[in-house]
This record gives structure tokens, C-alpha cells and sequence, in this order.
């Protein structure tokens, strides 16, 4: 993870570098650091703990500089501390901030040593400023010693460097981690996401696996893998201020949780048309590749993975397809045998995920039939390394823990859902029906949104407790492993999900008065089992909050029965996840955590 800021200007940078780490902090923020060239010294400046204290630090010591590169943290290989923090240097002549994972990193330290090199962390990334001095003291120049380095790594890389040597120039590498160049006005930057560095500028240039490049203040050079000078493509993004401030909000997750019927209708927008899906939305050729696929493969992590469990069920009741599906990080190592006309779909916020991301390098080995994307970042590696794809248009999500997001990949996998069964001519009442019901989600989110006055009530009695279970039954379990992903990674409390069936078969021995049950109770056919299962529960004494259908009646003990908005079932789980993020929010506040920027996590997970 951790994201790197690099820029090369006419005019003072430091203040431009802090402002991207902040943009940034969602990818790591355990500890920042910063080093700046000011012409015979560099100015070199880290911290423990968030950026806020690196730009402390940077208001009282005032360092100037027109050359610099920076880093946000977090911590793989050494634990946070001021010492792991980057930027790393060797020699005080090569100043490095790295992105990713050398995985040979052992051998190469052990070699670094016995050619005299010093360690003072624990991190993989000090061997790479070690390595550049190395090649550099042997006179090579500085491109050529960036080739010689990259030679030796295994890993994944995004690197940023600056040579004390040179006022002029920045080095940059990338391999498997993702790195832009920003082409600003009389200036040239650098970083992980073109967020940081959106205010600045709105032309972007991607850096491809193999790439190295060098910007200054007059203009940049990127030469790809064989060492030549190659052109790349410039891509436009506007980035608005407006999308990546909180606004009238405390936090970003609470603006991104309202931000819904907005980020839904933008997922909807322009891809359907009369009562049906519009061709091709997921690429030139999709439909007709659509017509012969016999077999679907999800790989994703996290949320996205949720949101593909309740895809399958979709898959199997709209398309008619079977889906297989499988955590990321887990898919390369079963050996999966692939079937004839298999689509491999991944899902992803930040479409950087490196476990989704190799997982789909993996599956284009295989003999599938294509590869899908469902992704909220056009520019991500997912989105361009995909045959075909799809943008949630949610916008920029910052919060960690992912809402809008989640929210917005499950209309556009219903979409697809209705995309493959167009092709392959099924079911057009019922594509009629859910593009019907899809046009009105917008409004029947904006409505479940006010539960939270409801919300607001039963949270105190979830935020005393250490622990929580979730429960749904069929498109539900999903929904309800995501309400417990949410409490636990924002609250900190312990939470569980169970399909509600299974409690009887272990779970229930938890159930007292101090564990809160959560449960989803929409209108179904299986309601009256539901049901049964919640009496299990408050015959033992659980607490339960069943949100559902005003249809469902229980005599609840204690707890609350929460009435939930109609709409139509197969829609209902986007429907049922809004007062879970709420609940697990306005929990999070009363406890008092860092709710945008959880402890030990990172948004955009760039290592395997
Ligand atoms: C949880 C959360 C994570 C992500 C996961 C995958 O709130 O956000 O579980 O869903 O790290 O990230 P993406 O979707 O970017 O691939």
C-alpha cells in the first residue's frame, strides 16, 4: 500500500507534497515522511503517525525546496515507527519512497552488507536506495543504475527518487504498483493516485509495468522495459474539490453513506434504456461475448467479495448461470480447473487490489472465455488489463471502510445480471421488472436513509458491547457478512455473520444478554423460517434488531422490530445494507474511533 508524492518545480513543493499525502492517507497512514533537495543538502523529515504531524513538523522547520518526493505509510516489513518510515536513504546522497513489496528483499540486504552497506530499519524499501548508490558509485548514471536495480528486484514497485547529486531531476520506476506522472503548469509531478495531485492538474500520464521515467520543472522522459524512450497517452480526469472534501459531513464515510441515491442513479445512468438493459455497456462486443458464456468465476476481496455472493444469486436466478467464487488471495492456490466459455469477473473499489489484481493476471493464462471488471477507478490496472469493464461512477470513495462503493458494484452487477440474460434472450418479464424497480432505487434509498432516527436509538446499546451477530438467510447471509465486516473494521467490536439456519448448529451456545443480534427479516418464502430462528434466539434471552418487511410480525422481548421500505426482493439487499452501515457508523462515533482511517488498515490494498 502507502502512497508517494514526487514533485519538480519553479517553486516551493513542500507544501504541495504534505497537501497529496493527505489525499493519500487513505492508502496507509501509520507514519509520513518527506525529503526535499535544496541545492548542497536534503532536507530530510519523517514522523510517527499521521501526515497531520509530518506537516507539523514541516510549519516549524520551514524547509524550501523546489525538488522533492514523499510518502505516506503502511506498515508491511517493520512496525510503524520513525525509522521504518520513508523516505529511506543511503549515503545522505540517494533519497528513495517506495510503494509495494520487494520479496527478495533478504538476499538482497545480505548482499548489500557484505558490500558495506548499513540498515537502520526494518523495512524492504532502504535496500532499494542502498542498491542505487551501489550501482551509482560504480559510475553508472542514474537511469542506468534504476535499470541495474530493477534487475534484482522481485516484487511489486512504485518508486520515487532524488539523487543529492542532482537538482534537476526525479527518477521514477514502477513494476506491478501503480505510478502516474501529472503534467502541471511550469511543473511535473508524480504519485500513486491521481487524486493527490488532482487540484494541480488534470492531464495524466499512467507509467506501465517496466516503465522508468525522470521529470524535472521543464518536462518528463519515460523509457518502458528494453530501455527506449517510449510515448505514453495522456488521460484526463477532472478531479473536483468538492468530491474529496467532507462538506457539511463529519467524516467521509457518513458523506459517502448519503452520498447513495446519488452514486446509484450515476451507476444506472445511460445504461438502460426503455424497460430493458442497453447493449454493450461493459464494452464494445460484451453482448455478443455474453451469448456464449456457460459459467461465471468471481474473484475479489472484502466487500467487493460480498457483493459478489449476492451477484451469484443473481447469476443463477436472472442469467441462469452458474458462478463460482473465490476470495482472491485464495483462488491461485486451488488449481482451479477452468470450464469451456468461463467469464472471469473480479470486483474492486480501487480496481489496485493486488490479490484481485494477480488473481486476474493468473486467470488470463487460463483458457477463460474473457475477463470482466466491475470497478469505481476508469484508470485503475484492473481497468485497463480487463478485456471488458464497467465503472460504478460512485466517485472518489476515501473513507476506508467502503459503502457507496459496495452499493453502487451491486446495481452494476444486476446489470449484468440482466446484460447476460438479454443476450442470451431470458427472461424479458423479469428484466422488465427489475429495470423497473431499478429506476426507483435512488428514491427508496433516499428513504431508508431516514432510519437512521431509529438508528440513533439502538445504537448506544450495540456500542457497550465486545461483541455482535449477523444474521440473513440466502441473498441475506452476504448483506449480513457485510454489516459485521463494517461494525467490526470501524468499531472495533467483534462481529460474526451466520446464515440464520446455522445457529442452531454451534453459534447459539453465544447467545445471552450480552450479545446484540442483528438480523434480516425482508418478505421471502423463507421469512417464516427466519423467523423460527429469531424465536431460538430470544427463547436463550439475545437482544435482537430485526430489520425487515412491515409484513413480518414477532413479539420481540427486547430489542426493536425496524420497518424497513418496500421494494422489489431481488433489489432488496442494496436496499438492507444502508441501515448497517448506518448502525455500524453511528456505533463507531459513540466508541470514539478513527472512523475514515481505522487502525491497521489502508484502503487501497497494493500487496498480495
Ligand atoms: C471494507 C473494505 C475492504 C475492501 C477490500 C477490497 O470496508 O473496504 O474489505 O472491499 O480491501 O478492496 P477493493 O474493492 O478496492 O478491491
Amino acid at each position: 500500500m502507502c502512497g508517494i508524492i514526487a514533485a519538480a518545480s519553479n517553486r516551493n513543493v513542500g507544501k504541495l507534497l504534505v497537501q497529496g499525502l493527505h489525499k493519500m492517507e487513505y492508502r496507509g497512514y501509520d507514519s509520513a515522511g518527506i525529503a526535499l533537495h535544496q541545492n548542497k543538502q536534503i532536507a530530510h523529515l519523517r514522523t510517527l503517525g499521521k501526515v497531520k504531524l509530518l506537516e507539523d513538523k514541516m510549519i516549524q522547520e520551514k524547509p524550501k525546496s523546489k525538488l522533492g518526493i514523499a510518502h505516506t505509510r503502511w506498515a508491511t516489513h517493520g512496525e510503524p515507527s520513525e525509522e521504518n518510515a520513508h523516505p529511506h536513504q543511503s549515503k545522505d546522497r540517494v533519497y528513495i519512497v517506495h510503494n509495494g513489496i520487494i520479496e527478495n528483499y533478504i538476499e538482497l540486504k545480505d548482499y548489500l552488507k557484505t558490500e558495506g552497506y548499513s540498515f537502520t530499519s526494518q523495512t524492504d524499501s532502504e535496500l532499494i536506495a542502498h542498491m542505487l548508490d551501489f550501482f551509482l558509485s560504480k559510475g553508472n548514471s542514474i537511469i542506468d543504475s534504476m535499470y541495474l536495480t530493477k534487475e534484482k528486484l522481485d516484487g511489486a514497485y512504485a518508486i520515487a527518487v532524488v539523487d543529492k547529486e542532482d537538482n534537476s531531476n526525479i527518477v521514477l520506476a514502477r513494476n506491478k504498483s501503480p505510478l502516474l506522472i501529472g503534467i502541471g503548469t511550469d511543473e511535473f509531478l508524480a504519485a500513486s493516485d491521481p487524486l493527490a495531485i488532482g487540484q494541480l492538474t488534470n492531464e495524466f500520464i499512467f507509467l506501465e509495468d517496466g516503465d522508468v521515467a525522470q521529470i524535472s520543472a521543464e518536462g518528463f522522459t519515460i523509457y518502458d522495459s528494453n530501455k527506449k524512450e517510449a510515448s505514453r497517452e495522456i488521460t484526463k480526469i477532472d478531479i473536483s474539490d468538492q468530491a474529496i472534501s467532507k462538506g457539511k459531513f463529519k467524516h467521509f464515510m457518513e458523506k459517502e453513506i448519503y452520498e447513495q441515491p446519488q452514486a446509484i442513479l450515476n451507476t444506472i445512468d445511460g445504461r438502460v434504456g426503455g424497460d430493458d438493459v442497453l447493449d454493450n455497456i461493459f464494452g464494445l462486443g460484451s453482448s455478443d461475448i455474453f451469448k456464449n458464456v456457460k459459467r461465471i468465476q468471481v474473484v475479489a476481496c472484502g466487500t467487493s467479495l460480498h457483493a459478489g455472493r449476492v451477484a451469484a444469486n443473481w447469476f443463477s436466478s436472472i442469467s441462469e448461470l452458474p458462478t463460482q467464487i473465490d476470495y482472491a488471495s485464495e483462488y491461485r492456490y486451488r488449481n482451479p480447473h477452468v470450464d469451456e466459455d468461463s467469464l472471469l469477473i473480479t470486483i474492486s473499489q480501487s480496481g489496485e487490489t493486488a490479490d484481485t489484481l494477480a488473481a486476474l493476471r493468473y486467470a488470463k493464462e487460463k483458457n477463460y472465455l474473457s475477463t470482466l471488471t466491475i470497478c469505481n477507478v476508469p484508470t485503475s490496472s484492473l481497468a485497463r488489463e480487463s478485456d471488458y469493464s464497467i465503472f460504478t461512477n460512485a466517485g472518489p470513495e476515501i473513507g476506508v471502510a467502503s459503502t457507496k462503493a459496495f452499493t453502487t458494484q451491486l446495481a452494476a452487477l444486476m446489470l449484468l445480471a440482466l446484460s447476460l440474460a438479454k443476450s442470451r434472450n431470458m427472461n424479458p418479464k423479469l428484466r422488465t421488472r427489475v429495470i423497473t424497480a431499478m429506476r426507483s432505487l435512488p428514491d427508496t434509498i433516499e428513504e431508508t436513509l431516514k432510519i437512521k432516527d431509529t438508528i440513533l436509538e439502538i445504537a448506544p446499546e450495540i456500542a457497550n458491547k465486545d461483541n455482535a451477530l449477523f444474521l440473513g438467510r440466502g441473498i441475506f447471509y452476504p448483506i449480513a457478512k457485510e454489516g459485521a465486516l463494517k461494525l467490526k473494521e470501524i468499531s472495533y467490536i467483534h462481529a460474526e455473520a451466520y446464515p440464520a439456519g446455522e445457529l442452531k448448529h454451534g453459534p447459539l451456545a453465544l447467545i445471552d444478554e450480552n450479545m446484540p443480534v442483528i438480523a434480516l427479516a425482508p418478505e421471502s418464502e423463507i421469512a417464516e423460517k427466519l423467523v423460527s430462528n429469531l424465536e431460538e434466539v430470544k427463547a436463550r434471552g439475545g437482544t435482537l434488531y430485526v430489520f425487515s418487511d412491515p409484513s413480518i410480525s414477532m413479539d420481540l422481548k427486547s430489542g426493536k422490530l425496524i420497518n424497513m421500505p418496500k421494494c422489489d426482493f431481488l433489489l432488496t439487499p442494496i436496499i438492507y445494507t444502508i441501515p448497517l452501515q448506518i448502525l455500524s457508523y453511528e456505533v463507531a462515533l459513540l466508541r470514539g474511533t478513527d472512523i475514515d482511517q481505522p487502525r491497521n488498515l489502508a484502503k487501497s490494498v497494493t500487496v498480495e
